[in-house]
C-alpha cells in the first residue's frame, strides 16, 4: 500500500504478519533488481543483524531451487566493527559469508569489504567510497533500523551529508548488540560505516523492521519530523524509491 510520511513523501509500505514473513517481499525486491534488464549488473548494499536473516534464507533458496544467480552482482556491506580479530563470529563479514555470500554464486572479486587493517580507517573509507561510486553507484540498499533510529551505524546526531567514516558507537547500540558477544565488554566501541549520504545516493532503498521493540522508532522515523536525532528520518527526503517492509508489531505505531 502507499503511505505518506510526515514530510509528504509517498512510500511503498508492505505489511506482513511476522518477522519470518518478511522473507518473500524482501527476496522479491532483491530479485527484481538482480534480474532487471535495465540495470544489468547491479550493485547492492546488504544489511546485517537479526532482521534480514529470513530474507537471506529465501535468497539462498531461490539460488538453489529457482536459478537466481548472483554472479553479476557487486555486493557491499553497510558497516563493520573495528577491533575484532578476523573471523570473529560477530564480524559482519562473517555474518554475510555465513548467511549469503558463502551460500550463493557471488564472484569473490565482486564482494566489497572494509579491507586491510581496519585501524587504517582513513585508507579503508577512501577505498570504500571509490568502490561505492564506481560503475554507476548503488542500485539498492537494504536497511534494518536500530531502536535509537540508526541506519547502518549512523547514530543519533548524524548529518545527511555524512559519508563513509569511523564511528563511535553509542552505549545503546553496544548494549543492543551485546547478544552477539560472550560478554557486553567485548562489543567494540567503534565501527566503520557508510554515511547517510551514501544511503541517500542509492537508487532504491528497502527498510525492514520486525517486532514490537521497533514500533516506536518506526513511527518516529516515518511519521515524525526529519531530524538528525533520528537518522532514519532522513529517508523521508530520499529521492529514489523507498519500500518499507514491516511486520504487524513493528507497524503498530503508524497511523494508517
Ligand atoms: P537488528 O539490528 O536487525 O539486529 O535489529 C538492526 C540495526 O541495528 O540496524
Amino acid at each position: 500500500m502507499e503511505y505518506q510520511t510526515a514530510s509528504g513523501k509517498t512510500i511503498e509500505l508492505i505489511m506482513v504478519a511476522d518477522h519470518e514473513s518478511t522473507d518473500l517481499p524482501g527476496a522479491e525486491i532483491v530479485e527484481s533488481v538482480i534480474t532487471s534488464q535495465e540495470i544489468g549488473a547491479p550493485s547492492i548494499m546488504f544489511c546485517t543483524g537479526s532482521t534480514p536473516v529470513p530474507i537471506y534464507r529465501e535468497m539462498v533458496n531461490r539460488y538453489k531451487n529457482k536459478g537466481l544467480s548472483f554472479k553479476n552482482v557487486r555486493a557491499f556491506m553497510l558497516d563493520e566493527y573495528v577491533g575484532l580479530p578476523s573471523g570473529h563470529p560477530a564480524c559482519f563479514r562473517t555474518f554475510m559469508i555465513d548467511h549469503l555470500y558463502g551460500k550463493v554464486d557471488f564472484k569473490r572479486e565482486n564482494i566489497h569489504y572494509f579491507d586491510g587493517p581496519l585501524e587504517d580507517h582513513m585508507g579503508n573509507c577512501f577505498r570504500y567510497e571509490q568502490a561505492l561510486s564506481a560503475k554507476g553507484g548503488i542500485d539498492l540498499t537494504l536497511l534494518g533500523i536500530g531502536s535509537n533510529g540508526h541506519i547502518a551505524f549512523n547514530e543519533p546526531g548524524t548529518s545527511p551529508e555524512s559519508r563513509t567514516r569511523l564511528i563511535k558507537l553509542t552505549d545503546e547500540t553496544r548494549k543492543a548488540n551485546a547478544r552477539f558477544f560472550l560478554t557486553p565488554e567485548e562489543v567494540p566501541t567503534h565501527a566503520l560505516s557508510v554515511g547517510l549520504a551514501n544511503i541517500l545516493e542509492s537508487k532504491a532503498v528497502a527498510l525492514f523492521a520486525a517486532g514490537s521493540k521497533k514500533s516506536e522508532i518506526i513511527a518516529r522515523a516515518l511519521a515524525g519530523p526529519v531530524t538528525n536525532d533520528i537518522p532514519a528520518s532522513h529517508l523521508q527526503n530520499f529521492q529514489g524509491k523507498l519500500t518499507v517492509i514491516l511486520d504487524e508489531a513493528a507497524a503498530a505505531g503508524l497511523n494508517r
